[in-house]
Parts: structure tokens; sequence; C-alpha cells
């Protein structure tokens, strides 16, 4: 094999080269250092991969539609008794939210089992927002089960890895749910409190025969309020049906995701202040780079642009995707087919609504 001689003529003059790289290798340094992350992120398309596709399963709904024929356009078939609903949530301070939620799936649920720490994921003491709140869901309270997880103080020195605390909150959920009395064939919801699976969903799944026994549920995703509708990406809540070998997670179990079956309101609060407990508390604290990323005015701003509160590029596979997704989310000014609670309730959750991003000072 012929190998062709390196033409020297055509290559730049050492000196020059040697030049450009001194002003190139520390402004890339730079860049590296202060924009590492959105560097990663705007790369991720050749680094990183989707998760494994889901199998989208068909969800037939209109309004008045009897419940016989729903369950056979599913494949499925009528009960002549519905199954009992467990609600099973991991709560941090989404007070507003959980209201919504509880009060969308009130008829619907046997008992709402809810699981709060005393202290962050990342192991700061933390209030019990839910405890302290309590009368406000009194119109729930025969049904509520509620439990105090004790967490660790994170010490100095310490790190104890922010997942594995809530991987062990995950297994006091699962003795929760015994308590509350769950039994083998009753349903179950593992969702994170702002995961809100629509009370149609709800109502198929207790009246129908032959449901998958584990489904992800497709939720339509909106950031800040209803305002910023993202996109149908939200897929970790998941449904069972209770058997010996379920267990709470909160993470891939199946290839089945239920198309359109609810919302998922992601930092959908109703002061800065819980902004930024949410901000500092959550696993993925680490995104707090600078501590003006904590300024109220910065972040009442943002929320009303529908920008990312992180300074972060959107978590996408392709570039097409990530160039679609840069920049603020959209504003929509639907406020249908939103939970009913939230439309006879608009006054007082305002905040939630379009045009309703100015949130109280305190
Ligand atoms: C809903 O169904 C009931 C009973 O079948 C019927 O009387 C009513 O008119 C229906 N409503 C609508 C909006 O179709
Ligand atoms: C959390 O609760 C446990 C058990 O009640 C208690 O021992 C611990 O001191 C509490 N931690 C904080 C930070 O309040």
């Amino acid at each position: 094999m012929a190998i062709r001689p390196l033409r020297h003529s055509k290559m730049p003059p050492p000196k020059i080269l040697f030049i450009i790289l001194l002003i190139l290798v520390p402004i890339c340094v730079i860049g590296i250092f202060t924009h590492g992350q959105k560097i990663s992120y705007l790369f991720r398309p050749l680094w990183d991969h989707p998760p494994p596709a889901f199998t989208r399963l068909p969800h037939y709904y209109a309004e008045n539609v009897s419940m016989g024929q729903l369950c056979r356009l599913h494949g499925w078939s009528l009960r002549s008794q519905p199954r009992l609903v467990y609600d099973g949530i991991i709560f941090s301070n989404e007070l507003d939210i959980l209201e919504v939620r509880w009060r969308e799936l009130y008829p619907y649920i046997t008992k709402f089992v809810i699981l709060e720490a005393n202290t962050t994921f990342t192991g700061i003491p933390k209030p019990l927002f839910f405890a302290s709140n309590r009368a406000r869901f009194a119109f729930a309270e025969e049904k509520i089960v509620h439990d105090v997880f004790p967490g660790q103080i994170a010490t100095r020195g310490s790190h104890e890895d922010p997942f594995a605390l809530e991987s062990k909150q995950r297994v006091a959920m699962n003795g929760l749910l015994q308590i509350a009395g769950i039994t083998n064939g009753d349903v179950l919801i593992m969702s994170d409190a702002d995961e809100i699976p629509s009370p149609h969903t709800i109502k198929l799944l207790q009246w129908c025969d032959g449901v998958p026994p584990v489904m992800h549920l497709e939720l339509r995703h909106y950031m800040y309020s209803f305002e910023f509708p993202v996109d149908y990406s939200s897929w970790r809540a998941t449904i069972h049906i209770y058997g010996p070998q379920t267990r709470y997670r909160h993470s891939r179990q199946t290839d089945y995701l239920f198309s359109d079956a609810g919302w998922h309101c992601s930092f959908c609060f109703r002061l800065i202040q819980e902004f930024v407990f949410k901000m500092t508390a959550y696993s993925h604290a680490d995104r707090v780079k600078r501590k003006d990323f904590l300024n109220y005015p910065r972040i009442q701003k943002l929320i009303c642009k529908g920008d990312d509160l992180f300074d972060m590029l959107p978590e996408e596979y392709t570039f097409k995707e990530l160039i679609k997704k840069m920049g603020p989310i959209p504003r929509s000014a639907s406020a249908v087919h939103l939970p009913a609670y939230l439309i006879e309730n608009a006054d007082k959750l305002r905040f939630l609504l379009p045009g309703g991003c100015l949130r109280p000072q305190v």
C-alpha cells in the first residue's frame, strides 16, 4: 500500500498555528470550566442514548361514554365491582398541587398514603410541610395515611448519596402501604405529588378487567403552571395492580405506557420561597451553581417567561429536538382539559392558570 507523502507546502507556518492554539486553548478551557454542563448537554445527542422505546397503549375517552364501552375499546371487560385504589406519594413541599391532586382524585381513592421526610434528600433538616398544614386537607382526613420518614442529617465530610436516601424512602413506603391495608388486586398509583393521573384514567382502571399489571402513565408535562406546556415526555408515574411482587419505585418498570393519562406540573408553586426550597432540596440540587440563582426577582422573571431556572439546556437525545426545545417554553392560552378543581377554584389558584404567573410577595 502506497503512503502519500505529506505535503508540507499546504500546511500553515508553525508560528501562526502556535499563536492560534495559544488563543484557542485558554478560551476552550475557560468555556468548559464555566459552561461545562451546557456543553455536555449540547453534545448529549453524541454521548447519550434515549431510554428504550415504550409501547404506547391507546387510551380512549369521551365524556358520557359508558364504562362498558370504554373497557371494550381497550380490549378489557367491565367488572361487576370497582377495584380499591391506593394513591402512594412521597411528599416534599408541593402543598397547592397536592390539594389539586387530592380534590381531583378524592371520589376514587380508598387511601391517600403520604410519606414525608424530616430532612431533604441532600440531608438538610426540613419542616414537615404536610403535617403542619394538615388542617387544609381535612376534606380527606378519613382517607389519609401519613408518616414521617426519619432522614439523616448530612454532617461535614459525609456525603450520603441523595439518590440512596430517596430509595430508602421508597422502601419505607412499602411498609406504609401495608399499614394502609392494601391487598392483592387493588390499584396502586406510584407517583410524585405533582404527577396527577386524570380521574377518568383511574376510573377506567378500577372498573376494567384485563388491565396490564404494570403500566407507566404518559402525562402532559407542564412547567411552573398550566400556562407552560412542555411536552408529553413525563413517564415515571405508574399504575400497578397490587401483587406479592409489587415494590414502590419511581423508575422504569415496564415497556407499557398508557397514553395521555393526566398532568405533570413541575415547580408549580404559589410562593417564590417554595421554588427556592425545592431548588436547594431536591435530588439535583447540584444544579444550583451560583448564589444568585436563588434571587427572588430573578426567579419571578424566569417563571413569567417560561425560561429555565437552572440556566440549563433541555435534556434531549437528538439535535433536532434540542434545537426545538431551546429557549423559553411557548406560552399556552388554553385552560381546557385541566383538573376540574383547578377551574372551579380559579380565583384562589390563579397562579396555575394562563396569565397568572406573578406570584404573591410575602
Ligand atoms: C349523558 O348521558 C345521559 C344518560 O345516558 C343523557 O341523559 C345525557 O343527555 C348525556 N349527556 C350528554 C352531554 O351527552
Ligand atoms: C427526624 O425524625 C426522627 C424520628 O422521629 C428524629 O429522631 C430525628 O431527630 C428527626 N430529625 C430532624 C432533623 O428533625
